[in-house]
C-alpha cells in the first residue's frame, strides 16, 4: 500500500484542481437538448420582447391593444411607452411592431404557445444596460424613449438576439415545417437588424447628448457587453470596427455583424438567455426579464424559488 501521506497529499492536490477548475468553469457554448416546439417557444420570450418595444415605441400601445389573446393571460410589459421618434424611425419602428404580431401569431400557431413573460422595459432597464456596457453611471441616465438616436441604439440591442438564435436554432430542427417557419422568421430578423444598424451607421460618428461619445462607440460598447456577457466568444460587434472584425479583412465599415466568412453567428439558448438577462447566468433572472424567461427550455435552468 502507498505511504498515507503521498496518497493524503495526493488528495489535496487532486481537490485543488478540482476546485480550480469550478472556480475557471468554462462557459457552456455547446449545444442544447431541447424538442422543437421547446426550440421555438424560446423565440416567443424574444418576439414578445420585440412586438412589446416597437408597438409601444412607435404607437404608446401594446400586443394587449391587437392581439391580446397571443399573451395568453401573462401580464402586461413594465415600463413601455411611446418614444420620442421622429417622423421615418416611428413609420419604420410601427411596421417592425406588426411584423412581430404576425410572428407571434405564426409561432402560437405552430406550437402551444406560453404566457407572455412579465417584461421589464423601463428606462431603468436600459440605462442599467448601458451603464453596464461603459463600465460607469451615465448620467443623466440613458432614455431610450427620449428620441430617435436613443431609440435606435437600444433597438439595436434586440432583433440581433433573436437573430443570432435563430441561426443557432435552425439546424436543429427535426421537422422540415419548423425549420421551413425558422428560417421565414429569420429572414425578417435579419433584414430589421440590418434596417437599424444602416440607420445608426448613417450617424456613426454623431454624439450621443449629452454624453459625448458617439454612436459608434455606443454600438461598440453595447456588442463587447453582449460578448461579455453570453461568454462565448466574439458575435456581437460594432458598426465601425478594426479591418480584422470587417468583411475580408479589407474595411473598417460593418453594418451587418458577420464571422469571418460573412456568414451569420449563431447563439445557444443559454448564451441569449446571460444577455437578456443582464446577470451573464441562465439561472439568474433580470435585465428585461425579471421573472426569468417562459418555455421549458428558460425553466429548466431556474432553481426554483
Ligand atoms: C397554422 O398552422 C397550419 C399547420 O399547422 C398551417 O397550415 C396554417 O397555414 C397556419 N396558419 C397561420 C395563420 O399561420
Ligand atoms: C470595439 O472597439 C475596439 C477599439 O476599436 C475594438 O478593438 C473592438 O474589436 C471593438 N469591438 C467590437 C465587438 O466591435
Ligand atoms: C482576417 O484576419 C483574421 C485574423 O485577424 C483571420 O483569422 C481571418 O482568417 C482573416 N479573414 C480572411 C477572410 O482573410
Amino acid at each position: 500500500m502507498a505511504s498515507p501521506i503521498l496518497f493524503s497529499t495526493f488528495l489535496f492536490i487532486l481537490t485543488l484542481e478540482l476546485d480550480a477548475s469550478q472556480v475557471m468553469a468554462a462557459p457552456d457554448c455547446g449545444p442544447i437538448q431541447a424538442t422543437d416546439v421547446d426550440r421555438i417557444e424560446f423565440a416567443l420570450n424574444l418576439e414578445f420582447l420585440e412586438a412589446e418595444f416597437f408597438l409601444n415605441g412607435a404607437l404608446g400601445r401594446g400586443l394587449d391593444s391587437f392581439a391580446p389573446s397571443f399573451a395568453k393571460g401573462g401580464p402586461p410589459p413594465i415600463g413601455a411607452k411611446k418614444a420620442n421618434l421622429d417622423p421615418l424611425v416611428a413609420k419604420i419602428i410601427e411596421e417592425f411592431g406588426y411584423q412581430e404580431i404576425g410572428h407571434l401569431r405564426a409561432i402560437i400557431n405552430a406550437t402551444r404557445g406560453i404566457p407572455r413573460p412579465r417584461l421589464d422595459l423601463s428606462t431603468q432597464t436600459f440605462a442599467n444596460i448601458f451603464n453596464q456596457a461603459f463600465g460607469f453611471k451615465l448620467t443623466p441616465p440613458f432614455d431610450p424613449y427620449l428620441n430617435t438616436i436613443n431609440y435606435l441604439l437600444a433597438s439595436n440591442l434586440i432583433p440581433y438576439v433573436g437573430l443570432v438564435g435563430y441561426v443557432g436554432t435552425l439546424p436543429d430542427l427535426t421537422s422540415s415545417d419548423f425549420r421551413r417557419l425558422v428560417a421565414g422568421l429569420l429572414g425578417v430578423e435579419a433584414g430589421q437588424d440590418a434596417v437599424i444598424r444602416a440607420l445608426l451607421y448613417e450617424r456613426a460618428n454623431e454624439i450621443v447628448l449629452p454624453y459625448g461619445k458617439t454612436v459608434a462607440e455606443f454600438v461598440n460598447r453595447t456588442a463587447e457587453l453582449k460578448n461579455r456577457l453570453a461568454n462565448c466568444g466574439i458575435k456581437d460587434e460594432g458598426i465601425i470596427v478594426p479591418q480584422s472584425l470587417g468583411a475580408e479583412n479589407r474595411t473598417n465599415s460593418n453594418i451587418l455583424s458577420a464571422n469571418t466568412d460573412s456568414l451569420s453567428y449563431a447563439r445557444t439558448p443559454p448564451e441569449i438567455l446571460r444577455i437578456v438577462y443582464g446577470t451573464g447566468s441562465e439561472n439568474k433572472p433580470g435585465g428585461f426579464y425579471p421573472n426569468g424567461a417562459g418555455g421549458n427550455i428558460a425553466r429548466r435552468y431556474l432553481s426554483p424559488a
